[in-house]
């Protein structure tokens, strides 16, 4: 059912050093800070051959992302997101086999204008998994 690994979240603490680490150590293609307050996050995107990487911060008061940076204040890995063709048969694949789906179930768009789903870490080996229709 899955495809591609679509991208790897990270929150940091520091976005503008966080993108100089990947800019200017790592060498990578780093995009410029994106605010999507609809998301309650700022982005940068760091374009890899075969993947990207999300650096999030929190942006606003209610950010889904503020709690995790206050148990992790160095940063660490949000989530996974992950590949499906079809986000409907995917979601009831999953629901059929006990997978729990967050909040109400039904997919929203995400940050890349896509529908997606967030799936309950406890099922997944304590990883925040994503998925994306793309
Ligand atoms: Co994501």
């Amino acid at each position: 059912m899955i495809g591609r690994l679509n991208h790897v979240a990270i929150v940091v603490p520091d976005l503008e050093a966080a993108s100089n680490y990947y800019r200017n150590i790592m060498g990578a293609e780093v995009s410029s800070a994106e605010a999507l307050p609809e998301h309650g996050v700022i982005t940068v995107f760091v374009e890899l051959e075969n993947s990207t990487i999300e650096l999030l911060h929190p942006l606003g008061d209610h950010s889904p992302v503020s709690a995790f940076l206050e148990r992790n204040p160095d940063g660490g890995v949000h989530h996974l997101c992950y590949q499906v063709e079809d986000i409907t048969s995917a979601r009831l694949q999953l629901e059929t086999s006990g997978a729990r789906v967050l909040g109400d179930g039904k997919p929203r768009i995400g940050a890349h204008g896509n529908p997606v789903l967030f799936l309950h870490p406890k099922d997944s080996f304590g990883v925040l998994i994503e998925l994306e229709e793309g």
